[in-house]
């Protein structure tokens, strides 16, 4: 469950701008278990292997509440499998810590979030959970949840901050296209 995945098969992460990636998912039910013990690995795979903290189901083309987050304090590993999350609380102070996706590669912005969520979810043996997040968490757990709902951390930012963001990805992109294209 930890990036052992066999990585030859590695589910590639889809970057913006996605239909998939601007939909709200829909709720996991009981009949989704065998897809999510199929998913979940290869989520954590392509996660660790990128490198990042959280992946969303919609980033690998999936449409369901699911996410999954290895912050790896002090370097360890430390998976969390987020089935239906939902936050249920959130303080009124708020913290701007700077995001990255992805779904987005290479660019950051500062994006200000309540400072502390409480969140409610499924873990992957069915069980519920409660988590109080603060700092990086918060803020990790809140991006993964937007994504759930078809919001990216750019959706937080001015429209002039945000085409900026998505110019710049398009420019990366192509000029990625055009690299390949010349490595063939
Ligand atoms: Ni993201």
């Amino acid at each position: 469950m930890t990036g052992m995945t066999d990585t030859s098969q590695l589910i590639p992460i889809l970057i913006a701008p996605q239909a998939i990636l601007k939909a709200k998912a829909r709720a996991v039910v009981a009949a989704d278990a065998a897809r999510v013990r199929d998913l979940v690995p290869r989520m954590f795979a392509a996660m660790y292997k990128a490198p990042g903290i959280g992946l969303a189901a919609p980033q690998v083309g999936v449409g369901l509440r699911l996410a999954v987050v290895d912050l790896m304090p002090e370097d360890k590993p430390a998976p969390i499998v987020l089935v239906n999350p939902e936050i249920v609380a959130r303080s009124p102070e708020l913290a701007t810590r700077e995001e990255g996706c992805l779904s987005i590669p290479g660019l950051y912005a500062d994006v200000t979030r309540p400072a502390r969520v409480k969140v409610r979810y499924f873990d992957q043996a069915g069980v519920k959970q409660e988590v109080e997040a603060e700092g990086l968490l918060s803020a990790c757990l809140q991006h993964e949840i937007d994504h759930l709902d078809g919001v990216l951390f750019v959706d937080h930012l001015s429209i002039l901050k945000r085409n900026m963001i998505m110019r710049k990805l398009a420019k990366q992109q192509r000029e990625k296209r055009d690299a390949d294209r010349d490595e063939r």
